[in-house]
């Protein structure tokens, strides 16, 4: 007998991919022509560098990923009754399904699983397990960039919504920015919809060194595979060898920046173009904010959320808010 399963939904306007590209050919272009040279960090996540994350996640010293799943797990039955029934779960940036199953597990029915990510495969591979494993649940992935607005199928509207913006990727947003997002997502979720969201604390200085300077060296491969990636998609000559790994905490920022560093005085063609770097001179690859619990929040209410709830582990690494609409 086949397992009854749900229902994956690819809809039109699913693949956005060539849009995504262009964008990346500008967003290089561009970033690398600044001073100081920087390239967001959602270009970060091609197949490879979606695989070298779940690697990172997998870390002794990249403690979030391990602490936000006992969070999970801890708190779900918790959680489950915020949501309610039949709720249209929404999840940014999906990346792999662990952290969700946690939450699909324990929620009462589910309506539907809506993933929005920026790497098509890891999207739709997940999301073809997912409407296999659970039953009824109506499974549709949308491949876009969460930061360039958000707009959901009108079917999202016909029961209750609940966001999840799991791994502190919240804190990969200028504050500004994470304003801005939150803003705009209470909008376009509407009027009694819950978010779950995951902020990463701030800490010992040490503890956040680690996390981003693993000793195998998984980040730094992470981070260097953007160069891979652009010398493969934008007809880059980027010597490897000639860029290192650095994730320096900024204190007064309260962020750790991800850098790639020259080491020696060079030039380098991407499409044609030729950008100079000075001996030392980095580019800003990734900004991974942290926040005080109660800063958090505050910065959730200025954007139209009500903090519902903030779950911490018991060395208060990390914090799941619960969050609601007014
Ligand atoms: N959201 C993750 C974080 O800020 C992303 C991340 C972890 C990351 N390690 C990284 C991004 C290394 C770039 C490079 O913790």
């Amino acid at each position: 007998m086949t397992p009854a399963q749900g229902k994956l939904d690819l809809r039109e306007g699913f693949d956005e991919a060539g849009a995504i590209k262009d964008d990346f050919r500008r967003a290089v272009l561009e970033g690398l022509g600044q001073r100081p040279k920087w390239i967001p960090c959602k270009y970060l996540y091609d197949a490879r560098g979606s695989a070298l994350f779940e690697e990172i996640c997998k870390l002794d010293e990249y403690y979030p990923t391990r602490t936000e799943l006992a969070l999970l797990h801890r708190h779900s039955d918790e959680i489950a009754s915020l949501v309610g029934p039949n709720a249209n779960v929404i999840e940014f940036g999906s990346g792999s399904s662990r952290k969700i199953r946690i939450l699909l597990d324990t929620f009462e029915k589910p309506a539907a699983y809506v993933s929005v990510d920026i790497s098509r495969e890891h999207l739709l591979q997940e999301a073809q397990r997912l409407a296999v494993d659970y039953d009824g649940l109506s499974v549709i992935p949308i491949h876009a960039d969460y930061t360039q607005g958000l707009e959901f199928p009108a079917s999202v509207f016909e029961s209750p919504r609940v966001g999840f913006f799991p791994g502190s990727n919240i804190g990969n947003f200028a504050p500004a920015d994470a304003f801005r997002f939150l803003q705009e997502l209470s909008r376009s979720m509407g009027e009694k919809s819950g978010f779950l969201v995951g902020v990463d604390l701030k800490k010992d200085e040490r503890i956040l060194a680690a996390a981003y300077n693993d000793a195998r060296g998984i980040t730094a491969a992470f981070n260097t595979n953007l160069l891979v990636r652009i010398n493969r998609e934008l007809a880059g000559d980027f010597d490897l060898a000639g860029f290192v790994h650095e994730a320096p905490y900024n204190a007064e920022k309260g962020r750790i920046e991800m850098h790639l560093k020259s080491v020696r005085p060079q030039t380098v063609r991407v499409e044609g173009h030729r950008f100079a770097f000075a001996e030392g001179e980095t580019i800003h690859t990734e900004s991974s904010y942290k926040y005080a619990a109660d800063e958090f929040q505050a910065l959730a209410e200025d954007a139209g959320w009500r903090p519902v709830a903030c779950w911490q582990d018991p060395n208060r690494l990390f914090s799941l808010h619960y969050l609601e609409t007014a």
